[in-house]
């Protein structure tokens, strides 16, 4: 009879990275102000994705980096890691978490560039294209499900920090088609810069506007593949703990009055208890524009049998 796999030897599709709180994850990690972005990544999803698909010293770009949550984590894991975030603010305070990552003693070197994505070329410097090994990202979605709670004496509970910004033009504020269409620049213009083969990564969940189920995981896909990527993963990063075989919910107040409210109108919605990682790649020079099937080979496993890019 064949000797049973290890288990620490095959990678899962489904990551737990919720094992801790967001809050726990982000104590004297990041800036204590960082809290006020509507909607950041939890590090340990960074930290995951960037573990899988590439080595220290690798480069990791996000070109929508908020606080600089995939930054941040790429140098603690001694990658180069290079932001670009639309809204001073928030580039400032990716910044800001990112000189005290280093002060304490995070070794990668890292840059942020403040301005659209969509014009990365205009941004970052040219010697990097052909140079990047993942893009790990997030697009800006679903407000409804964002924000802080304060409750305050006598005026009840009342929602913060739920928008990215004022502008109008940044795509947290320009309605899902034109999202779609500017995600889909952002992901076309990181393509020159990334290496052949290299990875995109991007988290996304579904959300609600006004009742209709709005798909952004498979949005993000078809993106990716009118950008020029081929479809190469889709995994599972948990947003409830797990212990033992029990889900522990850390659903935000909004996500659970959204759900509370929506089953009193007799809508059976649930709470959303994961985020997609749609994962694609840049086609490697032997592939061609179809791409081909080839054999994945995983960090740290002697041999993946995963069927990649029909
Ligand atoms: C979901 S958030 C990313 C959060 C980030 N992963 C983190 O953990 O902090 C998306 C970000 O994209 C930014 N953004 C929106 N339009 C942009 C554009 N055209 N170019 C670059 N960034 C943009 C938003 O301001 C927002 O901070």
């Amino acid at each position: 009879m064949a000797e049973p796999t290890r288990r620490c030897e095959l990678p899962l599709s489904v990551w737990p990275t919720a094992q801790q709180t967001s809050r726990t994850q982000r104590t004297g990690r990041y800036l204590p102000e960082s809290t006020a972005h509507p909607a950041r990544m939890l590090p340990a999803t960074a930290r995951r994705a960037i573990e899988a698909y590439t080595a220290p010293g690798e480069v990791v770009l996000d070109p929508m980096c908020g606080i600089g949550t995939t930054l941040v984590e790429a140098i603690h894991l001694g990658r180069q890691a290079v932001g670009v975030e639309y809204e001073p603010r928030w580039a400032d305070l990716a910044r800001a978490n990112l000189i005290d990552a280093e002060t304490g003693g995070a070794a990668g070197d890292w840059q942020v560039h403040t301005g659209d994505a969509r014009s990365l070329h205009h941004l970052i410097d040219t010697a990097l294209a052909g140079r990047v090994a993942l893009v790990l990202t997030s697009p800006p979605y679903g407000s409804s499900l964002h924000g802080q709670v304060r409750a305050r004496p006598g005026q009840g509970v009342a929602k913060a920090d739920c928008a990215y910004s004022a502008d109008r033009a940044n795509l947290a504020h320009v309605g899902t088609d034109k999202l779609l269409a500017g995600f889909t620049d952002i992901l076309a213009a990181c393509v020159p810069l990334l290496r052949p083969g290299g990875i995109v990564a991007v988290t996304a969940r579904p959300w609600r506007s006004r009742g209709a189920l709005v798909d952004l995981p498979s949005a993000v896909f078809a993106a990716g593949e009118a950008a020029g990527l081929l479809p190469y993963e889709r995994l599972v990063a948990l947003l409830v703990g797990l212990r033992g075989d029990t889900l522990v919910p850390r659903a935000s107040f909004f996500a659970l009055d959204q759900v509370r409210k929506a089953r009193r109108r007799g809508c059976p919605l649930r709470v959303i208890a994961h985020e997609d990682v749609l994962v694609l790649r840049k086609p490697s020079k032997h592939m061609g524009s179809g791409g081909s099937k080839e054999l994945r080979r995983e960090p740290g496993c002697r041999a993946s049998t995963s069927v990649v890019a029909p």
